[in-house]
Formats: C-alpha cells, sequence, structure tokens
C-alpha cells in the first residue's frame, strides 16, 4: 500500500470513486435517500438488519444520547425478507450506488435461509452478515464470539450465493482475528470491523438501565482509535479485504482507517447530525491531499 492511502478504490472487483459505505441501521434501506439527494460521496449503502420474520424491535427508548456518543437498542426491527423482497428492494434498487444487504439471523439456519431468499433479487450486489446478533438457539451469546459458530455462519451462506459477503464482527467479546480467519474459511469475501460496542445507561435512582433490554449498543468518535486497532489486526491476519465500520467523525479518521488496512470505510452515527456526512468527508479528504 501507498502513503497516503488513495480515496479511489476497488473492492470485490468493482472501482469505486468514494471508500465511503453508509453503516447497516443508519439510513434504512437506502430507497428514503434518493428523494434526499444525499448521496453524492457515497461508495456503497448498506441496508438494515433483514432477518427472516418481521421484527418488531425492542421497547422504547431505542435510542439514547450520552455527553460523547449515542447508545442504541433498536432490537433490529425490520419487516422481514419476504417484505423488503417484494416492496422495498425493487426500488431500492433505483439507487445510483451499490447497495449490500445487512442480514440477522437468530439461529445459524437463518442467516442462509432469510440470504436464499434474497437471491431472488438482483438489487444487490452483495450481503454483510451481522453476527453480532445474540444466538437464540445457543445460550443468548453473539454468534461472532465463536469462531466455530462463525465458521458455521459463513459455510451456511456461502452454501447458498455466489455473491461476495462481509462477514460483520463483534467486539463485544471472543478474539476478534480468530472470528475474522473463521468467516474467510467459511466462505466470506470480506469482515467488517466491527459491529458496536455494549454500553448502558443507569438511571442512580432506581438502580435500573434506562434502556429496557438493559445494554445497548455504544457508538462514539472516541471509539476510532479501538476501532483503528482491531482494522489494522485483523487487516495483518486475513487476505480479503476490511471494511471498517465505528467512530469516524472527519475526513482524517477516514484516512487513518484506510492507512490501518480498511479497504472501505463505514459511516453510521455521524449521518444523524449530518445527513450530508459522505460529501463532506470527501471534500475533507481531498483537501488533506491538496487535490
Ligand atoms: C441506530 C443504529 C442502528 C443500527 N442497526 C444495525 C443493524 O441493523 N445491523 C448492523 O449490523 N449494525 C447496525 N448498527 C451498527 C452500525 O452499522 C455501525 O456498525 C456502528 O454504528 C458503528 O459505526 P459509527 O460509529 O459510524 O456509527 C446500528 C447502529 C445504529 C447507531
Amino acid at each position: 500500500m501507498s502513503f497516503p492511502p488513495s480515496v479511489s478504490r476497488n473492492f470485490w472487483g468493482r472501482d469505486f470513486d468514494s471508500p465511503i459505505m453508509l453503516a447497516s441501521g443508519t439510513s434504512g434501506f437506502g430507497e428514503e435517500l434518493l428523494d434526499l439527494q444525499c448521496l453524492a460521496g457515497v461508495g456503497a449503502v448498506v441496508t438494515k438488519a433483514v432477518s427472516f420474520q418481521p421484527r418488531a424491535g425492542n421497547p422504547p427508548p431505542r435510542l439514547l444520547e450520552t455527553p460523547f456518543g449515542l447508545l442504541n437498542s433498536i432490537g433490529l426491527a425490520n419487516p422481514g425478507v419476504h417484505h423488503v423482497l417484494k416492496h422495498i428492494l425493487p426500488v431500492a434498487a433505483g439507487l445510483p450506488c451499490p447497495l449490500l444487504i445487512n442480514v440477522a439471523g437468530e439461529s445459524v439456519e437463518e442467516f442462509a435461509d432469510v440470504v436464499r431468499v434474497l437471491e431472488k433479487s438482483s438489487a444487490h450486489i452483495g450481503y454483510e452478515i451481522n453476527v453480532s446478533c445474540p444466538n437464540v438457539a445457543d445460550g443468548g451469546a453473539a454468534f461472532g464470539v465463536d469462531p466455530e459458530v462463525v465458521l458455521q455462519v459463513s459455510r451456511g451462506v456461502s452454501r447458498v450465493t455466489n455473491r461476495p459477503f462481509s462477514v460483520k464482527l463483534t467486539p463485544n467479546g471472543g478474539d476478534m482475528v480468530l472470528s475474522a480467519k473463521a468467516a474467510v474459511k467459511g466462505g466470506a469475501s470480506a469482515v467488517t470491523v466491527c459491529n458496536t460496542f455494549l454500553g448502558m445507561h443507569m438511571d442512580w435512582k432506581t438502580g435500573k438501565s434506562v434502556i429496557k433490554r438493559k445494554v445497548a449498543g455504544y457508538t462514539s468518535p472516541a471509539l476510532l482509535p479501538l476501532v483503528v486497532a482491531r482494522v489494522w489486526q485483523v487487516a495483518n491476519a486475513v487476505s480479503v479485504p476490511v471494511i471498517s465500520s465505528g467512530g469516524v467523525s472527519t475526513g482524517e479518521d477516514v484516512l487513518q482507517l484506510l492507512a490501518a488496512g480498511a479497504t472501505m470505510v463505514q459511516v453510521g452515527t455521524r449521518l444523524m447530525r449530518r445527513p450530508f456526512a459522505a460529501a463532506e468527508l470527501m471534500d475533507e479528504m481531498k483537501k488533506l491531499a491538496g487535490e
């Protein structure tokens, strides 16, 4: 790799002018962005998680701002794979950039079951398999903490699709490098590093968590160094592209992640304050590069 890194990327055999992907859960299915004209600077969009059955999601509050970040407890709310296939993907197919579908499951088999249905669509170039979901059938710990389970999920998905897929790893337990290697062994064509960090907000007057599901996913610009370290560790351990996810708020953050070994860089929470973040980050990077 040459430094400073170029913002033009080759990922999954395609050329991208921008390394920026909109992170899962922060841009719906992308189709709502069509009217908002805020796709400038976006390399690709990752959809909200899709599960086999519709999911209502968690009770409110689902979002809680903290002084330095955001807690989210959405609970993978989505209308289910059949609705997504029939009603949402035909519209999302009109996006001017590639689409990846984020897939959730409660069992090893569910990931492959969802992908099998989605194979009927041509709206997307590939998948992001969210192994941060709780493995309900096996005690509720995230699939991603056990490399053997990650291997099974990855193998199951690669049996039902020829499209590329990334396995999105969890930072909450286990060894991310071992899980990344297992994902690749199972057929993954990328790994996403990583999902949200577990966080909590206690109501000290009642001794209860403000979030009904107790723990939530925490995102914050302060997590950037944790993500940079994990991207660097994983990128040095696997031969497939690494997609970074977490902590980005400036163009310099994106360049740091590319220098650490990320091929593509996701941006999520930043979009809630700055819907045009992708274009802004690209401008910042071009200025830094003197273009
Ligand atoms: C409101 C919200 C919903 C999310 N939903 C999903 C999801 O459905 N699937 C998933 O894999 N990650 C989900 N994430 C995690 C993001 O895709 C991303 O990995 C994380 O926010 C870190 O990036 P950021 O620091 O740029 O926000 C969600 C994050 C937020 C804030």
